[in-house]
């Protein structure tokens, strides 16, 4: 029992967003949480309230609880596995050449729970995983933890980068998948605080929960903007579709906003993975591939937009306004921002950008401190990540520094009225 009433000593592996959010979630809820990861470098600056990657809202829960002392960080695996008897796995599962997950680090992780595994424990599969890596996991820790008894769980996680404390204090659902009386005892006494819906499934069910979610929510966006395509030749705006299917209840309004597509470390993985899982059973889920070639192709329909308004790329001076993949976080992977980049470079472009928070280390760009320096003497500017700050960008401000009055909107976020005031020309995507 941990020093603070009827609440457990949990261990995280994984000290990443998901693991550090998770731990410090557990800690609000009144948990003793230790941190686990072999990169001693991380272990330090957590260990001095140093985060190594940015999440709104972080920094404060790890500085109130690490001098509370309700969490602490460590390298030393065997005490950490041995002192825990609730057990997170939360490593990345990074995308194979071939689409599907890389669970190296999964099962590296679960060696060690069962070589140093002293008593009986619950390993609780945070990490996104495909179907049947309960199993899987289970075998490694048998093969080394010589009849010690235990149980593996999968709990997906469904959190957003830029609102992973948000989603992680107030989840829609808590999806447990487990045959273990034992284990779905004490992972309910775990959420105890929990007021969402608790589901209690099976472990495969449970992994394929979470591929399944975040592969509609993808879905989602890619209909949208395959349908923005044909707003922009029927002069139709897109935002009034969103607006008017998003009203009835059983569409909803979230992950209708079309724009340039999606990026970060979990769509494309997942939407990949599950068309993996689907083929390795000999099915096939063509949805989910027509899912993936709209979002690889929007950011290429967008730039074919510039080309044909400013008239061709080759020798433009363009900048790029968003390098994250979405706003509130420093994540880059995936990003469309990144696409663009390659594309405006190799067709002869001389390109500036500029991010609230990113750093790129690109040569073939010039990255700009300030967004003003960044669009001054070009002939376009292109918003790809819809940063708060460009929203309220002085863009009459931005009309005296430009070249050429062209503003290309790839999240279909600003004032188009008021940039045409100003005397721009605008595009978004389906923005007549
Ligand atoms: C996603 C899922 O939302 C989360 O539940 C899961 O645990 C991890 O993957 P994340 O990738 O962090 O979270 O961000 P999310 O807010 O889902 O956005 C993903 C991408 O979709 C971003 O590039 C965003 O710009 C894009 N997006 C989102 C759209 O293009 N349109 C939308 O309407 C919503």
């Amino acid at each position: 029992m941990g020093s603070r009433g009827s609440n457990v000593n949990v261990l995280v592996i994984g000290t990443g967003y998901v693991g550090t959010t998770t731990g410090l979630v557990l800690c609000e809820k009144g948990h003793i949480v230790t941190g686990l990861d072999i990169d001693d470098k991380k272990v330090e600056a957590l260990s001095a309230g140093r985060l190594h990657f940015y999440e709104k809202g972080l920094p404060e829960l790890l500085k109130k609880h690490l001098t509370e002392k309700n969490i602490s960080f460590t390298t030393d695996v065997k005490t950490a596995i041995e002192q825990n008897d609730l057990i997170f796995i939360c490593v990345g599962t990074p995308k194979n050449e071939d689409g599907s997950a890389n669970l190296n680090a999964v099962y590296s992780v679960a060696k060690m729970i069962g070589t140093y595994m002293n008593k009986y424990k619950v390993v609780i599969n945070k990490s996104t995983v495909p179907v049947g890596t309960a199993s899987k996991v289970t075998t490694v820790i048998e093969a080394e933890n010589g009849k010690v008894p235990f149980d593996v769980v999968s709990n997906p996680e469904f959190l957003r980068e830029g609102s992973a404390v948000y989603d992680a204090l107030h989840p829609d659902r808590v999806v447990i998948g487990s045959s273990s009386k034992k284990a779905l005892e004490m992972m309910r006494q775990l959420y105890a605080a929990e007021n969402s819906p608790f589901i209690e499934t099976t472990p495969s069910a449970a992994e394929l929960i979470k591929y399944a979610s975040n592969s509609f929510l993808a879905l989602k966006i890619s209909f949208i903007n395959q349908l923005a395509r044909l707003c922009d030749n029927m002069q139709v705006d897109i935002d009034e579709i969103s607006k008017g299917i998003g009203l009835d209840h059983r569409i909803g309004p979230h992950f209708l906003k079309a724009g340039i597509g999606y990026g970060g470390s979990c769509f494309p993985k997942d939407v990949s993975a599950l068309i993996t899982i689907a083929k390795a059973e000999g099915m096939d889920l063509s949805i989910l591939e027509e899912v993936k070639a709209i979002n690889q192709s929007q950011p290429f329909y967008f730039l074919e937009k510039v080309e044909k308004v400013i008239g061709g790329l080759d020798n433009k001076s363009i900048a790029v306004l968003g390098l994250a993949f979405k706003p509130g976080t420093d994540d880059t992977r995936e990003s469309p921002s990144l696409v663009i980049l390659d594309e405006l470079t190799s067709k002869g472009c001389s390109v500036k950008v500029h991010d609230p928070i990113v750093t790129l280390s690109n040569p073939y760009v010039k990255q700009c401190k300030d967004v003003l320096d960044a669009v001054a003497g070009v002939d376009a500017v292109l918003l790809i990540t819809d940063w708060e700050e460009y929203l309220k960008l002085d863009w009459e401000k931005v009309k005296s520094t430009v070249k050429q009055p062209y503003v290309f909107d790839g999240r279909n976020v600003l004032n188009k009225q008021e940039l045409v005031k100003f005397g721009f020309n605008y595009e978004g995507i389906g923005k007549p």
